[in-house]
């Protein structure tokens, strides 16, 4: 995979910048805007993605050749990257980089990275190109909620200390050729196994809040789609396509 990096010191959003982007040109799979801080960053449902800089935010535009519910298996396959670019450049072997799902990557326990992917659909209805957006955090992290940053720990890429973005991004834009290989050549089984070998809390209690109800129950899997699998009280197994979740 060739990646056409294009690095801005200051963007509203990478996001938002590729996405005007697409609509105006046409733009090559492996296009990577990077900024250096954004304005205006976007999380995931809605909220908003704390940009200083110090860190590293980019998207990146892929144009598998699927469906768009095939598609969202790519949060997987980009959370396997970013695990894997940040096992490669911390020393410290004793740091567990586990995967929450649906798509946040942490680092003992607390949030280092999320993952935001945007599909972008023909006028026939029929899936053009994602945006997957990654934010890391290197340098900081936001004060709220249970997040760290990679900084925290000792980090090693050809002697730098404290880790540099730009080497670090060519690290995880590697990795992402990696696991995009696997899935576009073998599909979704090999990445799945991955995935759920570094889950966060799999075998625990998870609260699902989902747009109707609130869910209870042990998270035993992930399904074909995606989907968290909730094993209830009563035995009984429900899967989770969207919610906001409580591990
Ligand atoms: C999440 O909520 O966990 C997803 C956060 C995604 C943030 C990244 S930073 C680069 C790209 N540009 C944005 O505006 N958002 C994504």
């Amino acid at each position: 995979m060739t990646w056409h990096v294009q690095t801005f010191a200051s963007v509203e959003s990478t996001q938002d910048f590729l996405a005007d982007l697409l609509q105006t040109e046409d733009i090559l799979e492996g296009t990577v805007i990077q900024a250096l801080e954004q304005k205006k960053g976007k999380g995931r449902q809605g909220n908003g993605w704390v940009s200083p800089m110090g860190n590293l935010y980019m998207s990146f535009l892929l144009r598998p050749s699927c469906d768009q519910k095939t598609a969202s298996q790519l949060s997987f396959v980009i959370a396997l990257a970013i695990a894997r670019a940040i096992s490669a450049v911390l020393q410290d072997e004793t740091v567990d980089v586990q995967l929450k799902w649906p798509n946040d990557v942490m680092i003992d326990g607390q949030k280092c990275a999320g993952i935001l992917l945007q599909s972008h659909t023909d006028k026939d209805n029929n899936l053009d190109a994602v945006i997957v957006g990654t934010g890391i955090n290197i340098l900081s992290a936001p004060d709220q909620g249970a997040c760290t940053y990679l900084n925290a720990y000792d980090c090693a890429m050809e002697d730098r200390r404290p880790l540099a973005i730009h080497p670090f991004r060519d690290v995880v834009l590697d990795a992402v050729s990696h696991y995009y290989g696997i899935w576009r050549k073998d599909g979704f089984q090999p990445i799945r196994q991955a995935w759920l070998d570094k889950a966060y809390n799999k075998g625990g209690a998870v609260k699902a809040r989902t747009k109707k109800a609130t869910e209870e129950g042990t998270f035993i899997d992930i399904n074909e789609d995606g989907a968290l699998l909730l094993e209830q009280a009563d035995g009984k197994v429900i899967a989770i396509h969207s919610a906001d979740v409580y591990f």
